[in-house]
């Protein structure tokens, strides 16, 4: 058992609980979303004890000198003293266009805000309610567009609920960021690229895709898109204008029951990208679906990819959070 002491209050955690999960079982309401160490909503600052390694993984090296951690991964090995994250990178928006992509998929463009940077595919934190409700949208759009985010509708989803039924053009949002690490990087103009999004996990391809070609990359660049079938696909023009526009790019949608769309496939998503065989020297992106995700990232690893070469951006959902309002 340790302790805890956030606001001047102590409180005991115990030995295999996260900070989050002891302040929370306590009945304090802290900011929270993934509670698997991805989203970065829940990030927290020591001011004493010490912070496990695994707590700080993925932030920048400035915010771990400065005790900053996640506290849904962080198990504590000692007492600490935490505080809240002051509103890291929080920007506040309009939305400037609302449209849908298919019967459940919803895009919206939001104005770009001065001063935020990202790399297309990276994401976004929506916050609603002074940070109560605080979900992850990976951005599609490339350079000075507006920003772009495709989110399916989820029957009485708090966050997709309220962008389908209630957010409309004009209309303020608020999120912070950017935040994640799936994105173009230059270097290696001629690497074979494979790209495999499940559902909106396209969002953050058709990001790094535009862009990989904007920053000249040569090398064979592989999309496939998946669905169940196929009204659950969408911007299947726009992928196929992007791949009819440069010789390097296909586009291979794919859905689980047929019939096939056109120069498409039929079948397990993992199953037909696994049967390509070969991603020694690959780098390679996967987006969505977790178990689909977790289920690719195994098999292009074991196929030859490096490690550090697949990056993948998990959707994982929140913990269930209550109503759409
Ligand atoms: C890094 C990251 C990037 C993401 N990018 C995107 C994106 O670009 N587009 C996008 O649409 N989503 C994306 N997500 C998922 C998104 O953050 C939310 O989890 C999702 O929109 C559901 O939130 P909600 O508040 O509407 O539903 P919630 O209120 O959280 O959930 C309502 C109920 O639906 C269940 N549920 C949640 N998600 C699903 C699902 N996919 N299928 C079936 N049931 C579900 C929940 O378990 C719960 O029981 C991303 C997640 C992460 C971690
Ligand atoms: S990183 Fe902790 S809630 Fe997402």
């Amino acid at each position: 058992m340790t302790t805890i002491t956030f606001r001047d209050h102590a409180y005991d955690c115990n030995s295999d609980e996260s900070v989050l999960a002891c302040l929370t079982r306590h009945g304090l309401t802290l900011p929270s979303s993934c509670q698997s160490g991805v989203c970065q909503t829940c990030m927290m600052r020591a001011t004493a004890g010490s912070v496990p390694e695994k707590a700080q993984q993925g932030l920048k090296p400035t915010q771990k000198s400065q005790g900053y951690f996640l506290a849904c991964v962080c198990i504590p090995t000692g007492d600490m003293t935490v505080e809240q994250a002051d509103a890291l990178n929080q920007f506040t928006s309009t939305v400037c266009e609302k449209s849908m992509l298919n019967e459940e998929i919803i895009r919206i463009r939001i104005d770009k805000p001065e001063g935020f940077d990202y790399h297309p595919g990276q994401f976004i934190n929506i916050v609603r309610d002074n940070g109560a409700l605080v979900r992850s949208y990976s951005l599609a759009s490339v350079a000075d567009e507006p920003l772009e985010l495709h989110i399916k509708a989820i029957p009485g989803g708090a966050m997709s609920g309220w962008v389908k039924n209630h957010l409309s053009v004009g209309d303020p949002i608020t999120f912070q960021g950017p935040t994640g690490d799936c994105f173009y990087l230059d270097g290696k103009p001629e690497q074979t690229i494979t790209m495999v999004g499940v559902s909106t996990g396209l969002a953050p391809l058709y990001g790094v895709v535009r862009d990989a070609l904007a920053q000249g990359h040569r090398g064979p660049i592989t999309v496939y898109h998946a669905s169940l079938a196929t009204a659950g696909l969408y911007y299947i023009e726009e992928m196929r204008a992007l791949a009819a526009a440069h010789d390097n790019v296909r586009y291979v949608p794919c859905v689980l029951h047929g019939p096939a769309p056109e120069g498409g496939e039929v079948g397990a998503v993992d199953a037909i990208v696994g049967a390509t065989g070969d991603f020694t020297n690959h780098r390679v992106f996967l987006c969505g679906d977790p178990p689909i995700v977790n289920k690719l990232r195994q098999k292009v690893y074991l196929g030859g990819a490096h490690m550090l070469e697949i990056l993948s951006d998990p959707f994982d959902p929140a913990p269930s959070a209550g109503n759409e309002q």
